[in-house]
């Protein structure tokens, strides 16, 4: 199944010149729970953002590019066939990552998404997550959150 995790502001902001718009403890521990010994997908701002040569440990990482040649010799699986993510997910649990334009390339394929949602507005922000209200339906609250002056909720979504 695909499934996609992400932190959004209230205006559905993600992110600000290759940066999370926060960082909190708390919903990293969450998405390291989720992905951990699992499959994860992210685009090439993404993977540099992390600033790990071999991506997220304990994962299997894969990055979205239209330059998988340029990934050759460094242990990174790097693909620009959408296709093979797609047919990988019918058999595996996948989680894309992020940013916003895999967010944007995913979404209409994905069945489950982990939301964790700021009740704020992030500072600056550049990127931001699609819309999904119309497709997705609230599952269920994970849980409630304060963390450093930020209250957020984790919710579940899946695809009406
Ligand atoms: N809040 C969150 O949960 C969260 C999570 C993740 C990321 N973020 C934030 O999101 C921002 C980054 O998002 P972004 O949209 O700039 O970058 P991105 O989606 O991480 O990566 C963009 C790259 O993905 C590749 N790509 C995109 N569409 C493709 C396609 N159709 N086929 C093949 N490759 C494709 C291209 O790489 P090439 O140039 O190599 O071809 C493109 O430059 C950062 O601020 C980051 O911190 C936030």
């Amino acid at each position: 199944m695909l499934k996609m995790i992400v932190a959004i502001d209230v205006n559905r902001g993600i992110g600000y010149q290759n940066e999370l718009l926060f960082n909190l403890k708390k919903d990293m521990a969450f998405f390291k729970r989720k992905t951990l010994n699992g499959i994860v997908v992210m685009g090439t701002n993404t993977f540099k953002s992390l600033k790990r040569e071999k991506g997220l440990p304990n994962r299997t990482n894969i990055v979205v590019t239209r330059s998988p040649e340029e990934f050759e010799g460094t242990g990174i699986y790097a693909t620009k066939d959408i296709d093979s993510i797609l047919a990988l997910s019918e058999h595996h649990d996948v989680f894309v990552i992020g940013g916003a334009s895999i967010y944007e390339l995913f979404l209409p394929y994905a069945e489950e998404l982990f939301i964790t949602q700021v009740t704020s507005a992030g500072e600056r922000v550049d990127t931001y997550f699609p819309e999904f209200h119309e497709d997705f339906r609230l599952r269920r609250v994970e849980c409630a959150l304060e963390e450093s002056g930020f209250y957020y909720l984790i919710e579940k979504w899946e695809r009406k």
